[in-house]
């Protein structure tokens, strides 16, 4: 990983194995990328990303394990949703690469950033739902976005998912119908419907309370374990990324002020890092003499 205040890794349990540690790239994957420590899924590099004369990230560089979880803390602003846009192809860099496994997708079109946004589920901020289709169809036209499958392989799919969700029964109801936690789970069943190899969401635990939040990170942790999925989940929720991080990554002002494992974040100098944590989520105004810990 890549954070400039990186901290000494203890290793996380259950992890070993998932992290590529010394295995490098073979020569042909040398060819398509610049080497990167630990050989990540998902690698920004030199990122730079503007909206008119707002900045949001300025040479950003990270890279996301493979089977891992990594969480991307930061206040509201910070470009939490904007980094996963970014990831998907679905907003360009004005600076700098993105690679998918070694395959630079800055410049693929539309038509060939498909084969990518196959391997990724997305569990969008709000629900991004169709608010008129019921929950049975908006899972199937997440399958139907990407596989020419018959109706009944679907319709199997489908009933697997909502169970894996714990949402058995719910097919015939709207939307409209559901509570926010049940929505999120139709959004998390619609991101793994068709075996993502990667996972991204937004802002998972948002809104919900503490309870129903619970649930839904044990469904993430549920979904990494039993699928192998290389998760990417953005939150400033503090409860979730201790919850369902293998890594994590505090951003600021459009940089890294902290890469590292749970414990290392959790012991981090940064006191910007440490007011965060514990529950100062603005990280707006410089730490004054006396602060946090
Ligand atoms: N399409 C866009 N056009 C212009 N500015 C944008 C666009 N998308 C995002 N931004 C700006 O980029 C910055 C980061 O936005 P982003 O949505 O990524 O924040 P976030 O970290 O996800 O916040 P939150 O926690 O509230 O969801 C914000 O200042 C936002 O206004
Ligand atoms: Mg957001």
């Amino acid at each position: 990983m890549s954070g400039e205040d990186r901290q000494p890794e203890t290793p996380v349990p259950g992890a070993e194995g998932a992290r590529p540690g010394a295995a490098r790239p073979s020569p042909a994957a040398e060819a398509r990328s610049a080497p990167a420590e630990g050989d990540p899924l998902i690698r920004l590099e030199g990122v730079t990303k503007r909206f008119g004369p707002h900045t949001v990230f300025q040479d950003l560089t990270l890279g996301f394990q493979r089977s891992e979880a990594t969480v991307v803390l930061g206040a509201s602003g910070v470009g939490k949703s904007v980094m996963l846009k970014l990831i998907l192809g679905l907003l360009r860099p004005d600076a700098g690469r993105i690679f998918v496994d070694h395959t630079d997708i800055t410049g693929l079109d539309e038509r060939q950033l498909i084969p990518i946004r196959q391997r990724f589920g997305m569990v969008f901020q709000g629900s991004a739902h169709f608010d008129f289709l019921t929950v049975y169809e908006n899972v199937a036209f997440a399958i139907r976005e990407h596989k020419d499958w018959p109706e009944e392989k679907i319709r199997e799919t489908v009933r697997q998912k909502l169970a894996t969700v714990g949402l058995e029964g719910t097919e015939t109801m709207l939307p409209e119908e559901l509570s926010g936690g049940m929505r999120k789970r139709v959004g998390l069943a619609r991101a793994i419907a068709i075996d993502p190899e990667v996972i991204l969401y937004d802002e998972p635990t948002t809104g919900l309370d503490p309870v129903t939040a619970d649930t839904i990170n044990s469904l993430i942790v549920r979904c990494e374990r039993e699928m192998q999925t290389t998760s990417i989940v953005v939150t400033h929720d503090i409860a979730s990324a201790y919850k369902v991080g293998d890594h994590l990554v505090v951003l600021h002002e459009g940089r890294i002020i902290a890469d590292g494992t749970p414990e290392a974040i959790r012991q981090h100098p940064d006191l910007r890092v440490q007011r965060f944590i514990h529950g100062d989520a603005s990280l707006t105004e410089p730490p004054s003499e006396g602060d946090l810990p």
